[in-house]
């Protein structure tokens, strides 16, 4: 194993671009100057997840989750910083400089890693099986010629056969340096009670399932054979890699023709899409064979609102099938069915049909989901009034998920047609349903709300920080907490100040020799911290403050000097263009001389505000990518608070921004801190002062007290009564 070198890294996170990252998995829509999409991370049918562009950072305003992309990238793929960061450079085609791992840090390449390693390796040997050796080719390859699955299909799907002998993929991929706990914990083999370790998959056919990402984490293998005491398909396990109620078969190659014709077409089993696949429809995806999960729904959600249904027309199999169905309505999708003629199902009516009449035909024969089950479920009801009844409550539940009023009105008028059913009647039980469910809903909420409070706390103390800079066991006390809590806004505010504006001058400072040097928002912050000896009092922000002192001074002068070259050339082409267009279009010399001034004018002022918001975003850029988890959370938190991303609309663009007015708000923002420390220690002496029972100590606590309280006046006087409100 190896490790990614700095330069790299850097390089990685300069050019990974959030719109980009994000676009990948979820369908973003322009909002303004950023994007909107449906979280990937929660539930969610009205969009809140925003994309800044221009703080290249996302984020959920329901969940909290988002960040940077390669924060992004971690979340969503469940990857270390490591992997995401290779992830993203295979994305943008950076070549990795990397160097051999020392033993640290081989010990610390996780599970997930050589999981997937794992797999990839069976992936490629499966794949070589069916093409290469004698076995693949007159088994494997013969069979899916036979059932007409083309080349182009087998290397889409990444098709492969597994040798039929107990260890062909044990041996191989040992032989290779994989170890055998992978490929046990994959589930590619098996280890019996005695502890011996054979192969899964024997002498079948392979289908590969890929994530949203087109990682590996499982296969599906189908027996060739025609008796009836083999299993027709084993599949992989479930393990830390592979949650078979998340995955869907063949998302990965169909997310793009989803979300380009804003449907998703569901089927059943692996040859289905495969077989529509090769018939040119292309946005289409299994459950392969059991009913759907909300996993999964949620997975085609973040593509797309329309999903279409294909059943074959077994009717006992169509029956079984519609309450899964009544969990897409109540996502908020708008489902439609389409039954096949007698006798095919996806894969033999493509098999037997041309593209044109198979796109003819879904075409034509879609029906809406509701419709369709009134007609499913009244078959034969007619003269039973008990069915009769029961098939309507049924139909009735179902159109109370729907999440949309309007929608759900329609589609009570219109089964108060076709039911001959009084429309008030229907609106009532409707209306009844709903009421039940808000009603759960609530509860189930309420008690996500408790958990969520908790949460945090029980995180804290589970966190394990790399560096030793700051002493965790400090923070874990319960009084400790209430302190930290009590001070958290404070410390928050001012560490705010420090990502967004940190390497901007802020004031002048007399070094000892009299001489005066600029000094940055972050040194200024630092040394009043120093001055009164002030301390963080939560763990993340102190550890993050630490990490921003530590941005400050790495690489910065290196750095804003490389800028500054990259601006200059841009400067003087922009110059250069703009001269040759003064030169084709003056009237004359004097003309040329006022234009040329002009010009060299306003490329100075880009150059100057582009180094500007260069410097301000230096440090808040880097703790967005910080390796550490909690650093990265907590510098996502802050800098994107909702006032942050959205954008301030005015007629009037000269309303003051934050950053016209950080001599007046940074100062606030650390005294109203201080002056926060010096009510706590109020309220502390108070409290000490009317339990204490010695009359010496007791006169001593109040002269303490007394000090305490005019220094309070000073603050008082100085934050102008106004105590600064921190934002919450
Ligand atoms: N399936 C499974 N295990 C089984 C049977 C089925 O995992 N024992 C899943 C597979 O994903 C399969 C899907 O259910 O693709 C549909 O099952 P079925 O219709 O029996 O198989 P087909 O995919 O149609 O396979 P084939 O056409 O090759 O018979
Ligand atoms: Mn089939």
């Amino acid at each position: 194993m190896k490790k990614i070198d700095r330069e790299t890294v850097q390089k990685i996170l300069d050019t990974a671009n959030i719109v980009d990252v994000v676009s990948d998995f979820v369908h973003l829509k322009r909002r303004g100057a950023n994007y909107i999409g449906l979280c990937p991370f929660h539930n969610e049918r009205t969009p809140s997840f925003s994309v800044s562009k221009a703080k290249n950072i996302c984020k959920c305003f329901s969940c909290g989750k988002g960040g940077s992309p390669v924060n992004f990238i971690m979340e969503h793929e469940q990857l270390s910083f490591n992997e995401a960061l290779r992830f993203l450079a295979k994305k943008y085609n950076i070549e990795i400089k990397e160097h051999e791992m020392s033993d640290k840090e081989r010990e610390e390449a996780t599970e997930r890693e050589s999981m997937l390693a794992a797999n990839e390796f069976a992936l490629n040997h499966f794949e070589h099986n069916l093409n290469e050796t004698p076995d693949g080719q007159a088994i494997g390859l013969s069979y899916f010629r036979e059932r007409g699955i083309n080349d182009v299909s087998i290397k889409r799907f990444r098709l492969g056969y597994s040798i039929d002998s107990r260890d062909d993929l044990l041996k191989t991929a040992t032989n290779k340096g994989y170890k055998e706990k992978y490929l046990v914990d994959t589930g590619l083999c098996i280890k019996n009670d005695a502890g011996k370790v054979y192969d899964r998959f024997k002498g079948r056919v392979m289908y590969p399932v890929f994530s949203i990402s087109g990682k590996v984490v499982a296969f599906g293998g189908r027996t060739l054979r025609k008796d009836k005491d083999v299993a027709k398909y084993v599949n992989s396990p479930e393990s830390l890699i592979y949650r078979k109620s998340y995955e869907l078969y063949g998302l990965y190659q169909a997310k793009q023709a989803i979300v380009k014709k804003d449907k998703c077409i569901l089927v059943e089993g692996y040859m289905d899409v495969i077989s529509m696949y090769q018939s040119g429809i292309e946005n289409v995806v299994a459950s392969s064979g059991t009913s759907l999960t909300e996993g999964q729904i949620r997975m085609i959600h973040r593509f797309t609102e329309n999903v279409t249904v294909i059943y074959d027309s077994d009717p006992a199999g169509i029956k079984a099938s519609l309450r899964g169905i009544d969990m897409l309505l109540a996502e908020g999708l708008n489902i439609k069915v389409l039954l096949l003629p007698d006798g095919d199902d996806p894969d033999s009516f493509a098999q037997s049909h041309t593209s044109s009449e198979l796109e003819e035909y879904l075409a034509t024969h879609e029906t809406d989901f509701i419709s369709f089950k009134t007609s499913i479920l009244m078959q034969g009801a007619e003269n039973d009034p008990v069915q009769r009844s029961r098939a309507i409550a049924d139909i009735v539940r179902s159109i109370s998920v729907i999440p949309n009023e309007l929608t759900r009105t329609i589609y009570i008028k219109e089964c108060s047609r076709s039911l001959e059913i009084d429309e008030k009647v229907l609106t009532r039980q409707v209306a009844k349903y709903v009421a039940e469910r808000r009603e759960k809903d609530a509860t189930t909420q309420q008690r996500q709300q408790a958990a969520e409070t908790i949460e945090p706390l029980l995180q804290e103390s589970t966190e394990v920080h790399s560096t030793q800079v700051v002493d965790k066991s400090n923070y874990l006390s319960t009084s400790s907490v209430d302190k930290a809590r009590y001070f958290a806004p404070y410390e928050r505010e001012t560490l705010r100040y420090v990502l967004k504006y940190g390497m901007l001058d802020f004031c002048s400072a007399v070094d000892d020799e009299g001489n005066t040097a600029p000094m940055k928002v972050i040194d200024y912050i630092a040394s009043e911290l120093i001055n009164d000896g002030m301390k963080f009092t939560n763990y993340d922000c102190a550890i993050t403050f630490d990490a921003a002192v530590g941005v400050s001074q790495a690489s910065w002068a290196e750095d804003l000097e490389k800028y500054k070259a990259q601006l200059l050339i841009k400067r003087e082409k922009n110059i250069a263009e703009g001269e040759e267009l003064i030169r084709q279009t003056a009237l004359d010399l004097a003309d040329i001389k006022v234009k040329e001034t002009q010009l060299i004018e306003k490329c100075d002022n880009a150059y100057n505000s582009e180094l500007t918001h260069y410097t301000a975003l230096y440090i808040e850029r880097a703790l967005l990518s910080d390796p550490d988890d909690v650093v990265r959370r907590l510098a996502t938190d802050l800098v994107s608070e909702k006032h942050v991303l959205s954008k301030v609309h005015t007629k009037y663009a000269q309303i003051a921004t934050e950053q016209d007015q950080l001599d007046e708000l940074i100062p606030k923002a650390v005294f109203g801190w201080k002056n926060a420390i010096i009510e706590w220690s109020i309220k502390e002496l108070i409290a000490k002062i009317s339990t204490t029972t010695d009359a010496e100590q007791q006169r001593e606590l109040i002269i303490r007290l007394q000090e305490k309280k005019n220094l309070k006046k000073d603050f008082d006087k100085y934050l102008g009564e106004r105590v600064v409100a921190p934002r919450k």
